[in-house]
């Protein structure tokens, strides 16, 4: 969960002229929520409950409108397996990618598996836990040798893992507000990092670029692509897709997508809105706007 993103929130929430009360994720939620009974709960942390429709499922059934998505596009965001899966199956461009559960290794064998995937995704392969954001349990494993390591650091964050095939390319989001998609961001790694994920995640060692450097049509090409997945994940509110662009053949393919993106003043979707000409207090207003004009899928 993100405390940052929520402070931030709330400054702007008090700063359009709402009465803001700060409810924390805990065992006491649910009698927090039926207290303080808000005319509107924006949500604002990620991670496992705030993300994956729990807590949206709770709103719903104590009649509040919630900003974001509702519970059945937040399951489909949050499993990235299950994501994959709906984007192959309606032929969107997703990474090949093969996914188990710990049963698979620990009862059936799957390891016997390794070296058949291994040649189909060929190296460097990609290892991350089927949940989890923030590039939490990702592993590129180099050689056969990385693998088990790499799959005993996804599964401590996730009982469900997947091995994608690596994309060479350039790290690209599209932010969407109701439906319109926000000038494309980059995340550019110092060139000595570029091949260290570790060093390409530790903050201050990456930097943004809005817009990116694309052609009209890549960009075009992108914004599209990922309106066409919130279509298909049935999005609402606002989101933020994380895209790769193949530096050999400039595909296009989608890595995931965020429907409680983080909402700090340095994280991606305020800089492209920012970008878009709409300031944060504006987004915030609109999010919450159409939060109350949401149709309660309960
Ligand atoms: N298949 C891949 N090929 C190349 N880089 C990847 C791949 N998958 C993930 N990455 C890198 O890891 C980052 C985080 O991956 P992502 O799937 O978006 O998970 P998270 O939920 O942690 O953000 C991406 O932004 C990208 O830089
Ligand atoms: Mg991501």
């Amino acid at each position: 969960m993100s405390l940052r993103s929520g402070a931030r929130v709330e400054d702007a929430l008090e700063r359009l002229g709402h009465d803001v009360v700060g409810v924390d994720v805990g065992g006491d939620l649910v009698a927090r929520l039926r207290e303080v009974r808000p005319d509107v709960a924006f949500i604002a942390l990620h991670g496992r409950d705030g993300e994956d429709g729990t807590v949206q499922e709770l709103l719903e059934i104590a009649g509040i409108p919630y900003t974001g998505s509702g519970v059945s596009a937040c399951i489909r965001c949050a499993d990235k397996v299950l994501a994959k899966h709906l984007m192959r199956d309606a032929g969107l461009p997703t990474p090949d990618f093969y996914a188990f559960n710990e049963t698979a290794f620990r009862e059936l064998g799957a390891a016997e598996a390794l070296p058949a995937i291994e040649d189909r995704l060929a190296f460097p392969i990609v290892v991350k836990p089927a949940s989890q954001g923030s590039a939490l349990g990702i592993k590129f494993a180099a050689t056969p040798g990385d693998v088990p390591a790499a799959l005993v650091a996804a599964f401590s964050y996730d009982r469900k893992v997947l091995l994608e095939r690596h994309v060479a390319g350039r790290d690209l989001a599209v932010s969407i507000v109701d439906g319109e998609a926000l000038p494309v961001v980059e995340a550019v790694p110092h060139e000595e990092d570029f091949y260290d994920f570790a060093a390409r995640y530790t903050i201050g060692r990456t930097t943004y670029a809005c817009p990116a450097a694309l052609t009209d049509d890549e960009t075009a090409s992108a914004q599209a692509l990922a309106l066409d997945v919130w279509s298909l994940f049935g999005c609402r509110g606002f989101a933020r897709v994380d895209l790769m662009r193949d530096d050999e053949t400039g595909a296009l393919c989608v890595l995931e997508v965020n429907a409680v993106p983080g909402l700090t003043e340095t994280s991606l979707l305020p800089m492209a809105a920012d970008a878009a000409g709409m300031g944060y207090d504006e987004f915030v207003a609109r999010v919450v706007e159409l939060a109350l004009s949401a149709p309660s899928t309960a």
